[in-house]
Parts: structure tokens; C-alpha cells; sequence
């Protein structure tokens, strides 16, 4: 009786866990983090569509999913190989490639768009996403840099839109920025957090603000260590070894730089300067530019502050 109550119990609570706020997510663009977040929906009991340009990119993004749910596993189930292959193979399962939106979207109750970061791009998506999705279907932007509000014009749902902003490696990161505009109703600002939840995230919440609340922070700090380079205060090497050993922070501001990219760092802040040129942690940087120029981008080209 005492087993049958266990096993009752625990079958409940395997249960009660599934109930998940949404049953079917469409995730459009399966590059870096697209791949990443269809991995976590999927492996967290959500059916997934991973929609992206053509066959070829899909199977790149199903490979390193792949690659990825391994590594997982293995950590995971390191006592039961058989169990960690399974988990493998039912969270693949979950995830269906998709070379168009119009065989998805019309049974699904989340889209978290992750494709190019583009206004006009991305604008251009959910005007098409607006007539093949049901009434029910909310709309979020993983967008890092771009106002969601802005993105949100190119819909007639306001009142569900909002953004879902996750972090790389989206498995191993634990926060997940939840974001409203003026318009997403509270029923729908729930549901995301609750989203968030059952995949396992950490979620915070903010308004529409510029870089949300991490790159709002990060970005004009990075900023900030470039500018003490060009002024000539101190080295990139001294300035990462007194933030690592003076504020305990895992990275030095340059190495960070390296590991985000130089590029990406440079199209966010270009980006924020032209909507706010008079805000002085927004100002272009020489040096930065200089880098990029010269294809120093960072971690990803061998090459950044730091040669790799
Ligand atoms: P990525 O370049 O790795 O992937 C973008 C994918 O979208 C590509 O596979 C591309 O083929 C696909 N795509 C482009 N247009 C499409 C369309 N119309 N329909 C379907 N698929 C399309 O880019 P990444 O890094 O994954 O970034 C995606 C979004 O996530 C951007 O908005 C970015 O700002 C945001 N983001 C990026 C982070 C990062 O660390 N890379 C962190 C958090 C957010």
C-alpha cells in the first residue's frame, strides 16, 4: 500500500509537472539560439515546431540539438545510460522541422521568433504569422536589441505580444528576461512567466527598455572598459584581471567582448545610438569600430581584444 501510495504520488507529480502553459510552441529561426530554445521546450514536454529557410539550415540546427541533448544526457543520467538515451530520443521526437510557418502555426499557442536581427525582417514574419495564427496564439520576440514594441506594430494582437529573452547557451543559462509593452495584458504577461517556468528558467520581468535589464547593464559597462583602452588609463589585460580579482566577476569585460562578439556588441550599440544619440553610453567607439573593420570579431574569428 505505502509503494502504491509512492507510486501514485510520484505519478501525480510527473503529471501535475507536464501540465504545461502551452501545449505546442513554434519556434521561428533555428540558428544559435532558436536550436536552443526548441531543445529546452521540447526536452521540458512542450511539441515544437523549429521552423527555419530551407532543409539544409534545419539540419545543421537538428544536429547540434542533437549534439547538445547528448551532452545532457550523459550529465544527467550518468547512472542509467539507457535512460539518458531515451530522454534523447522522446525530446527529439517533440521537435518537428519546418521549412514554412503555414503547416505549424495554425495549431499552436506560442511563437517565439529567434531569426535575423532585422526590424524590417522581423516585421515582415509576424505580418505573415498574423494571418495563418489562431486568435489564441501569442506572439514573443527574442530580439536583444530591438524595441518589442516596435516589432509588435507589425501585428493586430498587442494585447498578446510580448518578448521572451533567453541567453547563451540557452540549456545552460538559468534566467530568462520576460518582457512587456504597454498593450500585453496581464493574462498574457502571466502565461509567459508560467512558460518560463516549465521550461526551467529563472524569469525576471521588465518593460520594453533598451537591452532589457542584462545588456542594458552589460553593454554600456564593456562600453565603458573600451573607453578607458582608447583614453590610454589601462590595459585590456590589467582591466579584465581587476574585475575578475576586484569585483569577482567570472570574465574580464574584454574577454567577454570576445566571447559575445565584437560585431554583435558594435550592432547594438549602433543600433541604441540612433535611437538615442544624446545618451553618452551609447556613443560609437573608435576602437571597437576599428576591430570590426578589420574582422576582429572575437572568440568566433580567432582574433578580438584577445588573440584566441
Ligand atoms: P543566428 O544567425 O544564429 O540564427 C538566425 C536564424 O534565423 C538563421 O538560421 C536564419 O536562417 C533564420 N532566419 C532568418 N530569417 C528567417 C525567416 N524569415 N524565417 C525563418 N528563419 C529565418 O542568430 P541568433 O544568434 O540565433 O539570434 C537570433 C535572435 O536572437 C536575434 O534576434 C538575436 O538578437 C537574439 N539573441 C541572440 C543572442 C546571442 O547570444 N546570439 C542572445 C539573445 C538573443
Amino acid at each position: 500500500m505505502a509503494n502504491l501510495c509512492k507510486t501514485f504520488v510520484r505519478s501525480f507529480a510527473t503529471s501535475a509537472q507536464r501540465a504545461n502553459v502551452f501545449n505546442h510552441v513554434t519556434v521561428v529561426g533555428g540558428g544559435l539560439m532558436g536550436a536552443g530554445i526548441a531543445q529546452v521546450a521540447a526536452s521540458t514536454a512542450h511539441n515544437v515546431a523549429l521552423v527555419d529557410q530551407n532543409n539544409t539550415i534545419l539540419g545543421k540546427s537538428m544536429t547540434s540539438i542533437q549534439k547538445s541533448l547528448d551532452r545532457v544526457a550523459k550529465k544527467k543520467f550518468a547512472d542509467s545510460p539507457a535512460a539518458g538515451e531515451q530522454f534523447v530520443r522522446d525530446t527529439l521526437a517533440r521537435i518537428t522541422p519546418a521549412t514554412s510557418p503555414i503547416t505549424c502555426v495554425s495549431h499552436t499557442d506560442l511563437v517565439i521568433e529567434a531569426i535575423v536581427e532585422d526590424l524590417e525582417t522581423k516585421k515582415k514574419l509576424f505580418r505573415e504569422l498574423e494571418a495563418l495564427a489562431p486568435q489564441h496564439t501569442i506572439f514573443t520576440s527574442n530580439t536583444s536589441s530591438l524595441p518589442i514594441g516596435e516589432i509588435a506594430v507589425a501585428s493586430k494582437r498587442k494585447d498578446r505580444f510580448g518578448g521572451l529573452h533567453f541567453f547563451n547557451p540557452v540549456p545552460m543559462m538559468k534566467l530568462l528576461e520576460v518582457v512587456r509593452i504597454p498593450a500585453t495584458s496581464d493574462a498574457t504577461f502571466d502565461k509567459l512567466l508560467a512558460f518560463g517556468k516549465d521550461m526551467g528558467k529563472t524569469t525576471v520581468c521588465c518593460k520594453d527598455t533598451p537591452g532589457f535589464i542584462v545588456n542594458r547593464l552589460l553593454v554600456p559597462y564593456m562600453l565603458e572598459a573600451v573607453r578607458m583602452v582608447e583614453r590610454g588609463d589601462a590595459s585590456i589585460k590589467d582591466i579584465d584581471t581587476a574585475m575578475k580579482l576586484g569585483a569577482g566577476y567570472p570574465m574580464g569585460p574584454f574577454e567577454l567582448s570576445d566571447y559575445v562578439g565584437l560585431d554583435t556588441m558594435k550592432f547594438i550599440l549602433d543600433g541604441w545610438h540612433k535611437s538615442f544619440p544624446d545618451n553618452p553610453l551609447f556613443k560609437p567607439s573608435h576602437l571597437l569600430d576599428k576591430l570590426v573593420a578589420q574582422g576582429k570579431l572575437g572568440n568566433k574569428t580567432g582574433e578580438g581584444f584577445y588573440k584566441h
